[in-house]
């Protein structure tokens, strides 16, 4: 296993549709181990493969945290096929380091994807673990957190990205 150097705001990969998994092999299982170890060293609690400059829809996603990692889940060409209720809360992103914005997303999905071995998986969710869903399946269509929210703050963070980078 390895870790991955994750991109950041504003790097292309991060606009770009990734493109849909044709076949599970070795080489997609090493780049989910490593995506894996990569999110749990940053310390996240997601990790899409666009955030580390490959164009595969392969995301994973561990709400229990680095510390407790027991809840690692891989999602291969995941897609949300269920949406109920929305709620906005505060979310950030390992590629848009140091900002948090308010998010409205739904509160209760249902996501379809394949994993590792290739098996078609469902999944119900809520909460938090919902919440990192939608922010990964985002990742992999090439949107980040910041395409949705206000014009106003979107336009503020960008401004301060810019700013950093700079100087
Ligand atoms: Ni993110």
């Amino acid at each position: 296993m390895s870790l991955l150097e994750i991109v950041t705001f504003p790097h292309p990969a991060l606009k770009t549709k990734a493109d849909e998994v044709k076949s599970v092999n070795p080489d997609l299982e090493r780049l989910a181990r490593d995506l894996a170890e990569t999110m749990y060293h940053a310390p996240g609690i997601g990790l899409a493969a666009n955030q580390v400059g490959v164009l595969q829809q392969v995301a994973v996603v561990d709400v229990s945290g680095p510390e407790e990692a027991k809840n690692l889940v891989v999602l291969v060409n995941p897609r949300i096929v269920e949406a109920e209720e929305r709620e906005a809360l505060e979310e950030g992103c390992l590629s848009v380091p140091g900002y948090r914005a308010e998010v409205e997303r739904a509160a209760r999905i249902t996501v379809r994807a394949k994993n590792l071995k290739g098996a078609d998986i469902e999944i119900h969710a809520e909460g938090l673990f919902a919440r990192a869903l939608q922010h990964e399946i985002d990742h992999l269509q090439g949107k980040l957190f910041l395409d949705r929210i206000g014009r106003l703050k979107r336009s503020q963070i960008i401004r301060e990205i810019k700013k950093k980078k700079m100087s």
